[in-house]
């Protein structure tokens, strides 16, 4: 078994679509769900399908204690999914290759520190943007800035709020990000 650990910091409507996707997969389980949240609700979800949880605070995360962590529970593929901290550079290295996240708008547009989640939606209406969409890129010690591996693309309508475009975005999110770990995950990131 490939082994799956999915970070998340909120409500984790992305975690809950990969870990329904994997559910009875015969080659690949998410097998921790990590926040950095005791009250996300990512949590409850995780709760829900049986895969164990564990919350960290900065330090643990930023010495070594998360890397621990994954390294007992045996975790092959690291997969943020609405995560909201930079993720540190030993954490990187180790998993060089196999860490992946999702971002809510087209990058390098509406990237970087303080761009995320509705704060993105909220910016790409206000910009007057025709289209929005999702990027997957791997991971690295700067905030959105690893290298794009997946976009897909929505028009923004002039009247779309940015709830609206949250939706859409997520519409987007739901289609392809588990697909597109499963593939990954089986054939390596792609170059
Ligand atoms: C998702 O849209 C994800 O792309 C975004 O947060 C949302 C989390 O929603 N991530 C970022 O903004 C990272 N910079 P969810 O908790 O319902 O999956």
């Amino acid at each position: 078994m490939i082994q799956l650990a999915i970070f998340a910091s909120g409500s984790g409507t992305n975690a809950e679509r990969i870990m329904q996707h994997f559910q009875s997969h015969d080659a690949i389980r998410v097998a921790l769900v990590l926040s950095n949240n005791s009250d996300a609700y990512v949590l409850q979800r995780a709760a829900k399908f049986n895969v164990p949880s564990v919350v960290f605070n900065r330090t643990a995360l930023n010495h070594g204690d998360v890397l621990q962590t994954l390294k007992e529970h045996k975790i092959d593929f690291l997969v943020l999914a609405g995560f909201m901290w930079l993720v540190p550079a030993d954490l990187v290295r180790a998993y060089e290759g196999r860490i992946v996240n999702i971002h809510p708008a087209l990058l390098p547009k509406y990237g970087g520190k303080g761009m995320y989640g509705d704060h993105v939606h909220e910016a790409v209406v206000a910009a007057g943007e025709k289209q929005t969409g999702i990027t997957i890129h791997r991971v690295n010690e700067r905030y959105d800035e690893g290298a794009i591996l997946f976009q897909a693309s929505v028009e923004v309508l002039p009247e779309d709020t940015p709830a609206e475009v949250a939706r859409k975005v997520h519409e987007l999110e739901y289609r392809y990000y588990p697909e597109w770990i499963e593939k990954a995950v089986v054939s390596g990131l792609p170059s």
